[in-house]
């Protein structure tokens, strides 16, 4: 059934116009002055000059100028919607963390979920190959998570440095203004840490069939905390219940041709009819022992754990059950990240979630200003209450009368701490200063992905790299790439090498392949410069 998400809860905000229909209500100026005819404005005589007075015309001008706030700088392409997630192994979640919303079967939390594309503007085409962007916000009883996630359990980078870098290869050439096929592969050739996740993304999952058919990844390895200090590592994966479909390369470009809005389209369609999108969500769980003689370095990004290695548990199902009735209000400005925590989940010492930490409610106060928590979509359920005060656009009573310090004359409640030990130690088992460094197992999970694929599937893959890679100018950016492709499977690295006219370099170990000069300066450090 439906749940109704009401996105006023708690916000304390003036009931929102938007709730009333267009036949409930007057024309008016932006002070509420009724206000005869939308076309009307005043002049001298039937064909004089304007008249400054006219505050109507002045303000429809002046609202209309100033429609457009800054996209997204990645993730800009998107839509969302709004639903529940509900507990079902409450047993299996307790036992690793005190998180309110994973506490009893059944409990049902509010959520809006946005689904997007990484590197394309707000008006790109949604089929367009990439990585699909999977966040959830959840207004939980005790503050609002956000789960920010990606359609792939790895990612390019393990660096976070690197990520402007990399973005900007993925968008537009500075003097062009074109989409740039040697910058796109000069960085992957460069950074050959990036294999597995560029292999997902040219295989048919890099053009998934709109945003109900994929599965989500946390990517990131998290922690869920217990309140005695105790703590696990943890990655939740979101399995769709509409079954993986992905489109071929010619399919996506056709639909991105005929329908650019094909996924948005398909999410707010299904919604409308009633048939409610869902997936169901699995943690997966290593403690911090297991963790330090694990297979792949729990904090690289580039690696996933893998089901075998670690298996799923499920703890709960989501689905989305309502769209927005404000596209603008409710998914436009809804501002997801990872900095959004509750007690029981944190971060683990990954540097790319660190960076992200900062990142997200930086791009927030940006794009939407310093009191972007207080639209209604963003706010949580339960009441805010701190030391926080004025700044643009404070709309919600900016706390009213209470303190604005830590005061002892009128004392605000102090919760219990959550943890008994917050010294935040944590292990990070020597990881950090060595993931920048290309080695051998850099190539495991590229070599499992391929030896997984059906011959089909291999075949697309090929097909599909070198339909983009064959159109990079530059000869040793094509054999760059080719080669490492090579490095990892011969039979894929040659395929795409003669598909590209190129002759493929053969890469030596120890020290990671030639071209990777990355022993001189192990943090951040590249190739040959
Ligand atoms: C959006 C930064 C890596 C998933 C964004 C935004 C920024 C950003 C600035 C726009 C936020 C906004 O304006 O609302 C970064 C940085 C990264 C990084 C600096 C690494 C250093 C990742 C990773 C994932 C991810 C690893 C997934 C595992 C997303 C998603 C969105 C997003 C899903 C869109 C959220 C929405 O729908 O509003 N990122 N990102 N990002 N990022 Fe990242």
């Amino acid at each position: 059934a439906a749940f109704e998400v009401n996105m006023n809860a708690g916000a304390n905000l003036q009931e929102q116009t938007s709730s009333k229909d267009a036949s409930d209500v007057e024309f008016t100026l932006e002070n509420g002055s009724p206000y005869p005819h939308p076309y009307q404005y005043q002049r001298i005589g039937s064909n004089g000059p304007l008249l400054l007075q006219d505050t109507h015309l002045l303000e429809l001008f002046g609202s209309f100028d100033r429609e457009r706030i800054p996209e997204r700088v990645v993730h800009a392409r998107g839509a969302g919607a709004h639903g529940y997630f509900e507990v079902t192994n409450a047993d299996f979640c307790k036992n690793f963390t005190m998180m309110d919303m994973l506490s009893e079967n059944g409990l049902k939390t509010p959520i809006t979920a946005r689904f997007s594309t990484v590197g394309g503007e707000s008006g790109s085409p949604d089929e367009a190959r990439d990585p699909r962007g999977f966040a959830l916000k959840f207004r939980t009883r005790k503050g609002v998570l956000d789960i920010v996630m990606n359609n792939t359990p790895v990612f390019f980078i393990r660096d976070p440095a690197k990520f402007p870098h990399f973005i900007h290869t993925q968008k537009r050439h500075p003097a062009s203004h074109l989409r740039d096929k040697d910058m796109f592969w000069d960085y992957l050739g460069s950074n050959p840490e990036s294999l597995y996740q560029v292999m997902r993304l040219f295989s048919d999952l890099g053009t998934p069939q709109g945003f109900r058919h994929m599965d989500g990844w946390t990517g990131h390895t998290y922690r869920w905390v217990q309140n005695d200090g105790t703590w696990s590592y943890v990655r939740l994966y979101a399995q769709t219940m509409q079954g993986v479909q992905n489109f071929t390369n010619a399919e996506a470009a056709s639909i991105s041709g005929t329908n650019p809005d094909f996924a948005t389209q398909d999410l707010y369609d299904s919604i409308q009819n009633g048939t409610f999108p869902g997936w169901t969500m699995f943690a997966q769980v290593l403690s911090p022992e297991a963790a330090q003689s694990f297979k792949y370095n729990v904090l690289d990004l580039t690696k996933d754990w893998g089901f075998d290695n670690v298996a799923p548990v499920e703890i709960g199902k989501f689905y989305l059950t309502q769209n927005p009735a404000n596209y603008f209000a409710e998914i436009e400005q809804a501002a997801f990240s990872p900095a959004n925590m509750v007690e029981g989940w944190a971060p683990s010492a990954d540097p790319v979630l660190q960076a992200r930490l900062f990142s997200y409610p930086d791009a927030h106060r940006y794009r939407l200003g310093v009191n972007h928590k207080q639209i209604p979509v963003n706010a949580p359920v339960n009441a805010v209450a701190n030391f926080e005060r004025d700044g643009h656009m404070n709309i919600n009573g900016n706390q009213g009368s209470r303190p604005n310090y830590l005061s002892t004359l009128d004392k605000i409640k102090l919760p219990p701490r959550a943890y008994a030990d917050e010294t935040h130690q944590q292990w990070t088992g020597g990881a950090v200063a060595s993931l920048s460094a290309v080695t051998e197992i850099d190539f495991d999970w590229p070599r499992i992905f391929w030896n997984g694929l059906s011959a089909q599937d291999q075949q697309n893959l090929i097909s599909n790299v070198v339909g983009h890679l064959g159109a990079a100018p530059t000869y040793s950016v094509r054999q760059r790439m080719a080669s490492i492709f090579n490095y990892a499977n011969s039979t894929l690295g040659q395929a795409i090498a003669d598909g590209v006219g190129v002759k493929v370099v053969n890469l030596t170990f120890p020290g990671g392949p030639t071209w990777f000069n990355v022993t001189k300066d192990p943090v951040g450090s590249t190739l040959d410069y």
